[in-house]
C-alpha cells in the first residue's frame, strides 16, 4: 500500500470513519497494514523487505535483506563498507542492540589527520582511503541472521544480487542523489565507472548494473564473513586501501568482530524508551533531553509555541554539550551515561533553564549541573509476531570516502572523520568534541545514530530513527515529542517542519514553516540566534495499533508507517 494525499480520496473515507480527529494536519494518511511494515529510504528495498515478511521471514530476516539490497539501490548510505546500528525488541520482551559500526585501523594515531604545526589538514578524514575505519556491516547483518534470524543467509543476499546483476531504473530521487555526489566520483575512476554513465551523470530512466558488486555479494551468499573480509573480497580492498594511501590490512579485516550491547533505556511520561547506548551518543543525549522536558506541560504549551520550542531548545543546548564532550567508544572511556539520563540532573539543569531567556552555550560546562557554564539511512521494521528492528547505518558522507577497492563494487566509509582528529576542533557537522572521541587504534568513533524502539505497558508502541548527523538526535527527539506530548498520528509527526541546536554554534536551525512570524519574534527576544536550514533527515517510523497513540486502528490494521517527505526516494510498505 502507497501513501496517499491526505485530501484525495482518502480524506473522504477517514473522515468518515472517524478514525482521525479533526485536528489533523494536512498529511498525507500513515500506510496501514495487518501483519507487517517496513520503512525503508528507497522503494525497491523496502518492498524486498515486505516480501521477506510475507515468506515468514522475522523482522530480523528482513532487515538483514533490506540492509544488503540498501547497499545496492541506496549507495549513498546503503553500504557493505560502512558500519550502523542496529535495536531489536523481541515478541517476548527481550532487547538487544548490536553495534557493528567500523573501527579505526590498527595503524590509526591520535594526530593522523594533523599537519606538523597541528591543523587539521581539511580533507583528509573525509575523502579518500585514508579516512575509512574497518567496515562492519557484514559483519553485523551476518551476526544478526546467524543469531536472530530464521532464513539462510543466501535467501536473504538473493534480492540483492539480483538488483546489482540485473541493475534496476533510477527514477529522479535516485539521479538526485548519485548526481549530488558526480565531481568526487570523477576523482576516482574505479567509482566513476560504476556511478557515472561513460564519464556523465545517469538520468532517471537509465539502468544502473554494478556487476563487481553482484559478485562481493554472491561470494558473501557463499561464503559468509569471510566472502567479505578474506578471499579476493578482502585482498581486493587491502591493495587498494595501501595503493590509495590507506592503512586498513588483512589483520584489521581479520579481526572486526561485532558488539553486543544492553541498549541504552528510559522513561517518558508513561513510554519506555530503547535506543542507542554509547559508542552512539544518540540514546544518552535522547533520554537528557525527554528528562528535561519532562518537567514542563508541552501539550498546553502547544506545538510551535515559542514557550515549548524555548524549551526544546534549551533541553538540545545542555545535552549536546555533554553528548561533545564525555561520549565515545565504551571500551575506550567510561561514558558517564548513568548519570546523564538521570531525572535528578535532569531537574537541575531545569533549575538553570531560565523560562523568558536563551541560554548561552558557551557559558555551559559538560557533564556540571546545573550547566553553568548528511549521510546515513534508516529503515524501520515488525513483524507479524510483533518482533521490531530499527537499523541506522552508514557510510558517513554521501558515497562516504567515494573510493571504491577496484573488482568489488563496495564503497568505502569516510567514518573516521566521526573521531575527534583534534580534541577541541570540530567535526564536519559543525559539533565540537573531547578527549573521549580522540582516535585509538582498534577504537570506535562516537556516533549520532539511534535506531529507537519504544514500548508502553511493555508493549511494543513505536520504532523509529533517521539519518542526519548530529540532527539525528533532534529529529527523534521531536517525533517522540510530536507523537506523545502533541498527539500527532504518525504521518504528521514525522511531516512536521524541525529545529535543531547542538550547543556549538550557539544557533538554532529552523527548517522553513517551522515557525510563525511572531513565534520567531518571540524566540528572538528571548536571545535566540536563528538560522534557516535546509532538511537533513529521512525519518523511518512504524506506530503500533493505531495512526496515533491511544487512537483507534483503522479496519484490522495494526501497523502504521510514515517514511519521510524529505527524501524522493523513499517508502513505506505493509502487507
Ligand atoms: O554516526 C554518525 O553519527 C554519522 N556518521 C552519521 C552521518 C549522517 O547521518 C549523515 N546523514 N545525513
Amino acid at each position: 500500500m502507497i501513501a496517499r494525499p491526505f485530501w484525495s480520496l482518502a480524506a473522504v473515507c477517514v473522515w468518515s470513519l472517524g478514525t482521525i480527529s479533526a485536528a489533523n494536519a494536512a498529511s498525507a494518511r500513515p500506510v496501514a497494514a495487518e501483519k507487517g511494515m517496513v520503512v525503508s529510504a528507497q522503494h525497491l528495498a523496502t518492498e524486498i523487505g515486505v516480501d521477506i515478511l510475507k515468506r515468514g521471514g522475522s523482522a530480523v530476516d528482513a532487515a538483514v535483506a533490506v540492509g544488503y539490497a540498501l547497499a545496492v539501490v541506496y549507495p549513498a548510505a546503503g553500504n557493505l563498507g560502512g558500519g550502523g546500528f542496529m535495536t531489536i525488541l523481541f515478541a517476548d520482551g527481550r532487547k538487544t542492540f548490536l553495534d557493528f559500526r567500523e573501527r579505526a585501523p590498527r595503524a590509526a594515531s591520535r594526530d593522523m589527520y594533523l599537519d606538523k604545526d597541528g591543523n587539521v589538514i581539511k580533507g583528509l578524514s573525509t575523502i579518500g582511503w585514508l579516512a575509512a575505519g574497518v567496515p562492519g556491516t557484514v559483519s553485523g547483518l551476518e551476526y544478526a541472521r546467524k543469531k536472530y534470524g530464521t532464513m539462510t543467509r543466501e535467501a536473504l543476499i538473493e534480492p540483492a544480487i539480483k538488483l546489482a546483476e540485473d541493475g534496476f531504473i533510477l527514477d529522479q530521487g535516485d539521479v538526485d542523489m548519485l548526481e549530488s555526489a558526480t565531481e568526487d566520483f570523477r576523482r576516482f575512476p574505479a567509482t566513476a565507472a560504476i556511478f557515472l554513465n561513460n564519464g556523465q551523470p545517469f538520468l532517471a530512466g537509465q539502468r544502473l548494473v554494478q556487476r563487481d558488486l553482484a559478485d562481493t555479494l554472491r561470494s558473501i551468499g557463499k561464503q559468509g564473513v569471510d566472502g567479505f573480509y578474506g578471499g579476493e573480497t578482502g585482498a581486493a580492498i587491502v591493495k587498494a586501501s595501501r595503493a590509495g594511501g590507506g592503512i586498513i590490512d588483512q589483520e584489521d579485516l581479520n579481526r572486526y568482530t561485532v558488539r553486543e550491547l544492553p541498549p541504552l533505556e528510559c522513561d517518558y511520561r508513561s513510554y519506555h524508551l530503547i535506543s542507542a547506548p554509547p559508542p552512539s551518543s544518540g540514546g544518552v543525549a535522547i533520554c537528557e533531553m525527554l528528562n528535561i522536558l519532562e518537567g514542563y506541560s508541552l501539550r498546553q504549551l502547544g506545538w510551535g509555541s515559542a514557550q515549548a520550542l524555548h524549551y526544546e531548545i534549551e533541553a538540545m543546548r545542555h545535552a549536546f554539550a555533554d553528548r561533545s564532550g564525555l561520549l565515545g567508544d565504551p571500551d575506550f572511556t567510561g561514558n558517564p551515561s548513568q548519570k546523564l539520563i538521570d531525572r535528578g540532573y535532569a531537574a537541575k539543569i531545569r533549575d538553570a533553564i531560565k523560562p523568558d531567556k536563551a541560554g548561552i552555550s558557551s557559558d555551559i560546562a559538560q557533564g556540571v549541573a546545573p550547566h553553568e557554564g548528511s549521510n546515513t539511512t534508516h529503515f524501520s521494521i515488525v513483524d507479524d509476531v510483533g518482533t521490531a528492528v530499527s537499523m541506522t547505518y552508514t557510510l558517513n558522507d554521501w558515497f562516504g570516502a567515494r573510493v571504491v577497492a577496484s573488482g568489488t563494487g563496495v564503497l568505502m566509509n569516510d567514518e573516521m572523520d566521526d573521531f575527534t582528529p583534534n580534541p577541541g576542533a570540530a567535526n564536519s557537522y559543525g559539533a565540537l568534541s573531547g578527549e573521549a572521541n580522540a582516535i585509538a587504534p582498534g577504537k570506535t568513533p562516537r556516533s549520532s545514530m539511534s535506531p529507537t524502539i519504544i514500548t508502553k505497558d511493555s508493549k511494543l508502541a513505536l520504532v523509529l530513527g533517521t539519518p542526519g548527523g548530529s540532527k539525528i538526535i533532534t529529529a527523534v527527539l521531536q517525533t517522540i515529542l510530536n507523537l506523545i506530548d502533541f498527539e500527532m498520528n504518525i504521518q504528521e509527526a514525522v511531516d512536521a517542519p524541525r529545529i535543531h541546536q547542538q550547543w556549538l554554534p550557539d544557533t538554532t536551525n529552523v527548517e522553513k514553516y517551522a515557525l510563525s512570524p511572531d513565534s520567531r519574534k518571540v524566540l528572538e527576544g528571548m536571545g535566540h540566534r536563528l538560522e534557516d536550514s535546509q532538511p537533513a533527515n529521512h525519518l523511518a517510523a512504524i506506530i503500533v495499533g493505531a495512526p496515533s497513540l491511544g487512537g483507534k486502528a483503522i479496519g484490522r490494521n495494526r501497523y502504521y508507517g510514515a517514511n519521510d517527505p524529505r527524501g524522493g526516494t523513499g517508502l513505506a510498505g505493509g502487507y
